[in-house]
């Protein structure tokens, strides 16, 4: 139901923007939107909310890392399997946030993506 939803405003969207991207500036202002993901923006947002209540400086409740800054956030998807844990379901052993609800899927894909750009700060 909820993946017929989503599908349903998808197509919503595509057929509102095939009917509305026709000037050159709106052109642009899309070419705007791809700017590149940094920590400062979008990155550190999904930290604070979801991951320092226990990742704090220094980490607290038996969690090891602390995900409070750029280089410790970097260091941890480098070394850690941070990225497998947010992508596992809830209930499964290692799953993070431990106890809380999954991140939505498209903070996931940012964080994946940002990853793959190079860590920018
Ligand atoms: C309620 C407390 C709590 C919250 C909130 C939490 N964690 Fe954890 N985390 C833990 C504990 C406890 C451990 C250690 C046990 C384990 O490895 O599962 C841990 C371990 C980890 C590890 C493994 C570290 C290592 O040394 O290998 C990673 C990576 C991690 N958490 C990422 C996250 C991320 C990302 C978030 C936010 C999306 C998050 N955690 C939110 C408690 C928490």
């Amino acid at each position: 139901m909820k993946t017929r939803t989503l599908f349903l405003l998808f197509y919503l969207c595509l057929i509102t923007f095939s009917c509305t991207y026709t000037s050159e500036k709106d052109l642009v202002e899309l070419n705007d939107t791809s700017e590149p993901i940094t920590y400062l923006n979008q990155i550190k947002p999904i930290f604070d909310s979801n991951c320092i209540a226990c990742h704090s400086s220094p980490a607290i409740n038996g969690a090891g890392v602390s995900l409070t800054t750029y280089s410790s956030v970097k260091s941890a998807i480098e070394n850690t399997n941070l990225v497998d844990r947010i992508n596992w379901q809830p209930g499964q052993g290692g799953f993070m946030p431990l106890g809380g609800t999954r991140l939505p899927q498209n903070l996931i894909d940012l964080i994946i993506e940002w990853q793959s750009e190079g860590f920018i700060e």
